[in-house]
């Protein structure tokens, strides 16, 4: 089976990837990546060489750069290409915009145009907003969303439901929580905590820090694409989320402790504006449908990723002083033409 995945080279599309090499060799897997500042191809180094993976850059809005990689012919598409830090969407929500709905856009059309038998969309908790304490959404509840991120991932999820509608494209959306794991740009609160605290400098916590989101680690949502790939139905919505909330505060805790720094690198900064309070899904549809459980504990997973960013101090130093870029350059430039002869062929 010949699966497209957009954003390989990304936090969540790069595990994805070196699960589905692992756990599914029926998969022969492209991976379409634009390269953005957060794609990092050194992500997949250690599988880059294998003959079930192919990389090509592309940019997701460019309607002919799509089509010459459509030619090739896939059953699947993984579509986890996006722009993806909200902070960033609050100074400029244009490529926000350009990725994350014309992108989903052009890739619909081209899905639709060559007969894709399955488009899994990958969306996120955040498109329903903040639900007030105690209150947990299902796929039901109205689209909120708060933030230009948000509000672009649900034009992307309207624009994808529309083509299940009008064309019975084959997709299906899955809604998850907030991810944590190895391979994480250091601009999103966990590796950019660990990060700071490893430096001893100080970790910035958004206004009161007792925001709560529901923390899944990355191997667990990974299972749960695979699934939905696999046994997912046509036209559906799953919420994805492993039921372990907790306030960033307590999170910032648990890692100073786990690194043995001292709770005083802390830092109140001033509240992100329209900061969402709570994110919490009620994921029973996907777990009693899709038969999916995560199966690693938050606490452990938490160590765990502790415990890679130590490992990867080197990695993690690349990402935050913008020279992993060198290595596409280094690994991937000789190899253009190659690239480009397999496109247009
Ligand atoms: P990421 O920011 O780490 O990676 C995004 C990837 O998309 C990068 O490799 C980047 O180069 C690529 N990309 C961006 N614009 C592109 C374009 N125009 N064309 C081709 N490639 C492009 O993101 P992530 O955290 O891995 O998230 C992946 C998906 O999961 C996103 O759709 C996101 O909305 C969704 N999601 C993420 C989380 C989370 O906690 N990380 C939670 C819920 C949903
Ligand atoms: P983030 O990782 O940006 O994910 P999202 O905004 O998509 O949930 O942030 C997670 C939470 O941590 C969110 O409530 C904002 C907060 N936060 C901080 O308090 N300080 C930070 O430096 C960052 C990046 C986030």
């Amino acid at each position: 089976m010949k699966v497209l995945v957009t954003g390989g080279a990304g936090f969540i599309g790069s595990n994805l990837i070196r699960l589905l090499l692992r756990e599914a060799p029926e998969l022969e897997i492209t991976n379409l990546d634009k390269l953005t500042y957060a794609g990092n191809l050194e992500n997949l180094a250690d599988v880059a060489g294998l003959p079930r993976y192919r990389f090509i850059r592309a940019d997701v809005a460019d309607p002919r750069a799509v089509e010459r990689v459509f030619k090739k012919g896939f059953d699947a598409v993984l579509h986890l290409a996006a722009e993806t830090h909200v902070d960033r969407s609050l100074e400029d929500a244009a490529p926000f915009l350009r990725t994350n709905v014309l992108g989903t856009h052009v890739l619909l059309e081209a899905a639709r145009r060559h007969g894709v038998g399955r488009f899994v969309h990958i969306s996120t908790d955040e498109v329903y907003g903040s639900p007030s304490a105690g209150e947990f959404f299902d796929e039901s509840a109205p689209l909120k969303p708060s933030s230009p991120y948000a509000a672009s991932k649900a034009a992307a999820d309207l624009l994808v439901l529309s083509y299940v509608h009008t064309f019975h494209l084959p997709a299906l959306i899955l809604r998850c929580t907030n991810n944590f794991g190895p391979y994480q740009f250091p601009e999103k609160l966990l590796p950019l905590a660990i990060a700071n605290a490893m430096e001893n400098r100080p970790l910035p916590v958004y206004g009161d820090g007792m925001q709560e989101r529901d923390w899944i680690f990355v191997e667990d949502y990974c299972r749960a694409i695979h699934r939905a790939l696999e046994r997912g139905r046509t036209g559906e919505i799953y919420n994805v989320s492993a039921g372990t909330p907790r306030a960033n505060l307590d999170v910032l805790r648990a890692l100073l402790a786990l690194l043995g720094k001292p709770e005083s690198l802390i830092k109140f900064v001033e509240d992100r504006p329209g900061h969402d309070r709570r994110y919490a899904l009620d994921s029973g549809k996907f777990r009693k449908e899709l038969g999916w459980t995560p199966q690693n504990d938050f606490e452990q997973a938490l160590a765990a990723t502790v415990e890679w960013n130590r490992a990867n101090a080197e990695w993690l130093e690349r990402c935050r002083s913008g020279a992993y870029r060198n290595y596409y350059r280094r690994h991937y430039t000789q190899r253009r033409k190659t690239l480009e002869r397999w496109q247009k062929s």
